[in-house]
């Protein structure tokens, strides 16, 4: 499978802190991939739980990395989506990468850096869709019946093959599937035009005659 080495596993507390682990005790690195079939503390983005029951997707990427690159987060979520696409979905891409169809959550995207390393984990809600005070949320089962296994082959092959593109494509890939491009959206409270991405990875907003560069927040619409 594109040379990763996988680590499957039943339950564990998150698939982030088992890579962590594995990682920090010399068992696992670069192009290793943890998956579980459920999680018991899943995390999001800024501390938010992810609720992982059985039937969904929950995995973390190990790849060896020297320091942080926010360009990271548009090639997973380029792989994300042409993953779903692949089943017939068309999904929509929310920066930096929370992956939506139809406006609600289906997949959501964690990137956290450990030693020499950068962990990516990626939710994808195949079978339920956990109800979340932050978003509305969506499953693949309300359009196709797939399998954990099948999604989770083309995901594989998806992230080997987004990993290694270069920045531009991905970047027009990304901005092709980016929900509010050109259009206002809010950050921090205030309305900014979605003008692009830079080519280290940055959200460039508009305000004004002024234009800000953004690295790994969020925005709304
Ligand atoms: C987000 O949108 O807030 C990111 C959610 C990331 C969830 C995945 S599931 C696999 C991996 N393990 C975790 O605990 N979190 C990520």
């Amino acid at each position: 499978m594109a040379n990763y080495k996988l680590f499957c596993l039943e339950k564990v507390t998150s698939t982030q802190d088992v890579a962590r682990e594995m990682v920090a005790n010399g068992n696992a690195g670069n192009n290793c991939v943890v998956i579980a079939n459920a999680q018991s503390a899943g995390r999001g983005r800024y501390n938010r739980k992810w609720v992982s029951h059985h039937g969904n997707l929950y995995a973390s990427f190990i790849y060896g990395c020297d320091e942080p690159d926010a360009r990271i987060a548009y090639s997973v979520a380029v792989a994300v989506a042409e993953t779903l696409m692949s089943f017939g979905i068309s999904p929509q891409i929310k920066w930096p990468n929370d992956v939506l169809v139809d406006g609600k959550k289906i997949s959501g995207i964690l990137i956290e850096y450990y030693n020499d390393y950068v962990i990516v984990g990626v939710g994808i809600n195949i079978e339920s869709k956990p109800t979340v005070p932050e978003y509305k949320t969506i499953k693949m089962s309300e359009f196709v019946e797939v399998s954990v296994d099948a999604v989770f082959s083309k995901l594989l092959y998806n992230m080997k093959k987004w990993r290694f593109e270069k920045f531009p494509l991905v970047r027009e890939h990304w901005l092709k599937l980016a929900i509010g491009l050109n259009k206002l959206v809010k950050y921090r409270g205030v309305q900014h035009e979605l003008v692009g991405i830079n080519d280290n990875g940055a959200l460039i907003l508009r305000r004004d005659s002024k234009y800000y560069l953004v690295y790994g927040d969020e925005i709304s619409m």
